[in-house]
């Protein structure tokens, strides 16, 4: 039975776009009961032209400047929070009060006790809540999964996380406005450990179990920058890299590395594992390919023969490979911004009695509390248990 689920857009930047498109692609690919339909937008006045053209190229069917007379509105079911951290927390708070069901974007908040408050609102309402982490949808790294879980790699030894980009390296980088708001404290909550560790760590411990203790050092290598806002010189106070060793609870030795400092690098994100049995590699610049080394049988635990081991490049796009059966046909690849598509498609499939959805609020308020102790490691230059 179909059934129409409309939608309010909080945020009409590059999440804003990309979540959008799925939620106007999810059917095409993943028929399911729920509709999506685009009832209204919410962006600041001062982007209102910006706002405009969103309404017209997305289709909404009304635009706000008020997000909360966006949420309060009768004729929405779903909130969906894509602006900047520091509004995280009012947002699914106000959605869930007004009893909608909520999707958020990651980091969940900008700071463990915001999670908290927010894990608390949403479990009080009762409402269905997803937070963002597209990662975990891109096949390869869905597969990565599989096949941890099917034994193929054994006991884990190693898992190694690098999450690296190169776009704030100059000093005359503004903090504040549009998108360079992450490099503003106050409105992104961290630097690279909320933007993109909390990446690397959703799907580290989804993969590997939870993690134990962390050592972390964190470096601002540009200590005042201007302020888009206010025009002045601010001090800065995000990290621009951060490094941290692991230890998971499954006795594995975890490295992590992030840094906006990498020339040439835009959204590199690599993860290895090395375990008794094999080993995984996947890296986003590659990311139709899983790496896969083959050691041991993972039925009889017996080594293979010798003339058949090496890495072997699977091309994830087979029907049998995590949700490429619903895409085109073997060999076709797929890209970003199917991730949105397949995590709508198994929040939707969630409401209709499928499977619970992972990560929910409560799930991501875990990786919100390993990057806080990340970032209070790095202060203490200590190990901390999380
Ligand atoms: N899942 C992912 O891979 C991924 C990727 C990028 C961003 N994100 C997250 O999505 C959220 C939105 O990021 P984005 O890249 O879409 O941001 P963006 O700068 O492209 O868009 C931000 C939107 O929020 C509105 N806004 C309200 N207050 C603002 C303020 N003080 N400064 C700037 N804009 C303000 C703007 O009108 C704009 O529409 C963030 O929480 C971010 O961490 C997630």
């Amino acid at each position: 039975m179909s059934k129409e689920l409309r939608i309010a857009m909080l945020g009409c930047g590059f999440m804003g776009r990309t979540h959008s498109n799925a939620w106007l692609q999810v059917n095409h690919f993943f028929p399911r009961e729920h509709k999506p339909v685009l009832k209204g937008c919410y962006g600041r006045q001062e982007d209102l032209k910006k706002l405009k053209d969103f309404q017209a190229k997305w289709g909404y069917e009304s635009l706000e400047t008020d997000w909360r007379k966006l949420v309060e509105r009768d004729d929405i079911d779903l909130v969906d929070v894509c602006t900047p951290n520091f509004m995280h927390k009012d947002c699914v708070i106000a959605a869930a009060e007004a009893g909608k069901i909520v999707v958020c974007e990651k980091p969940m908040a900008m700071n463990s006790a915001e999670a908290q408050q927010m894990v608390d609102a949403v479990e009080k309402a009762g409402v269905a809540n997803m937070v963002s982490f597209n990662y975990r949808r891109v096949p390869a790294i869905s597969l990565f999964k599989q096949l941890v879980d099917e034994g193929r790699v054994g006991r884990p030894f190693h898992y190694r996380a690098v999450y690296n980009q190169d776009y704030t390296i100059g000093q005359d980088v503004p903090q504040g406005g549009m998108s360079l708001w992450r490099l503003d404290s106050k409105v992104a909550g961290s630097g690279v450990t909320g933007d993109l560790l909390a990446h690397s760590i959703d799907t580290a411990e989804w993969i590997n179990g939870p993690i134990k203790r962390v050592v972390a050092h964190a470096e601002t290598f540009i200590k005042e920058r201007k302020h888009a806002d206010t025009g002045k010189v601010e001090k800065v106070g995000i990290d621009d890299a951060c490094m941290f060793l692991a230890i998971f609870e499954n006795g594995s030795l975890g490295t992590f590395e992030s840094t906006r400092y990498a020339r040439g690098r835009k959204n590199y994100s690599t993860m290895e594992m090395n375990g008794e049995r094999g080993g995984l590699y996947f890296d986003l610049e590659d990311p139709h390919i899983l790496q896969f080394f083959r050691y041991a049988d993972p039925e009889t635990g017996k080594k293979i023969e010798d003339h058949l081991t090496g890495w072997q490049r699977i091309h994830v796009t087979n029907f049998e490979h995590p949700y490429m059966k619903n895409w085109w046909v073997p060999g076709c690849t797929i890209g970003y911004e199917h991730t949105f598509i397949h995590g709508f498609a198994d929040f939707l499939a969630s409401l209709e009695g499928g499977p619970a959805f992972q990560p929910n609020m409560r799930t991501a308020m875990r990786t919100q509390q390993v990057c806080e102790r990340v970032l209070e490691s790095a202060k203490q230059g200590a190990w901390i248990d999380i």
